[in-house]
């Protein structure tokens, strides 16, 4: 987009004002130009190129394999699908835990390289350097907590977290993660009341993945949303669609039409 472009692209700021006034906003994931455009016609203001990748793109069973090398044309893709989305590139496992100089290049390749508008990262205190450094750099950072998948072998399974006394310090690490520079906190697979109480005193949004209504956003994975992924969903996802179904028949119906010769027709042929 050029710099007189009208069209212009959403800002973390302006999802600051959004929060501010009380009004709900939504992110979703988006790994591929096609889907991208999608969502964001569809009124998405904000588009996760999440390390999810790794498993709904890559077909991994977690997180933790995908590398900024496989996520990096992913981001480039979803930014030249979009016109008007925030895009945020999820830094993956191993990309940004040695420190703050490792965060903000692998930060600046996923922004020069790639177009990514803002990043991503998971933990609390252990990653408040990292966040410090790259709000110091500019760099628009959100931060995350409760289920971090990437920490699946620490935390034994994909379980809810902050129940009874780990809640408090996950509300420190919100604060903390705050005072450090952050834009904003995702909070996934955490007890609603918790993220209520986190969401009440934070100024910067919360951003909640089964974790109930009260989070100033809500963010899902397009294929979780939209009935890609197999049954049985997590609980928090409500199925808006059922694609696997609508892909699953069309091409059945296709390979009956090929199978019996009614496809191609006269119309599908040249001269
Ligand atoms: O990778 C991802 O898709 C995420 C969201 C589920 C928040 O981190």
């Amino acid at each position: 987009m050029s710099r007189h472009s009208s069209v212009r692209r959403v800002t973390m700021r302006d999802l600051q004002v959004r929060t501010d006034k009380g009004q709900p906003w939504t992110m979703v994931t988006a790994y591929d130009a096609l889907t991208a455009g999608v969502i964001e016609q569809a009124g998405v203001p904000t588009l996760l190129v999440g390390d999810s990748a790794a498993m709904v793109v890559h077909g991994h069973d977690s997180t933790i394999p995908i590398t900024v090398d496989e996520m990096l044309p992913l981001v480039s893709a979803v930014v030249r699908g979009t016109e008007q989305a925030l895009v945020v590139a999820d830094l993956p496992f191993g990309s940004y835990q040695e420190g703050p100089a490792q965060a903000l290049a692998t930060s600046a390749r996923f922004m020069k390289e790639a177009g990514a508008h803002a990043v991503k990262l998971e933990g609390g205190h252990s990653v408040l350097p990292q966040i410090e450094a790259l709000a110091g750099a500019g760099v628009p950072v959100i931060g995350h907590l409760g289920l971090t998948p990437q920490s699946v072998n620490l935390l034994g399974g994909y379980r809810v977290q902050g129940r009874g006394e780990s809640g408090q310090r996950l509300l420190q690490d919100a604060k903390a993660l705050e005072s450090a520079g952050a834009a904003a906190v995702v909070l996934e697979v955490v007890p609603a009341d918790l993220a209520a109480s986190v969401t009440e005193v934070l100024s910067i949004p919360t951003i909640g993945i089964g974790a109930g209504a009260a989070t100033d956003a809500q963010v899902i994975v397009w294929q979780d949303l939209l009935g890609l992924t197999p049954d049985p969903a997590p609980r928090f996802v409500r199925r808006y669609a059922n694609l696997r179904e609508v892909m699953a028949g069309a091409v059945s119906s296709w390979v009956h039409d090929v199978e019996t010769r009614s496809y191609p027709a006269e119309e599908h042929t040249y001269a």
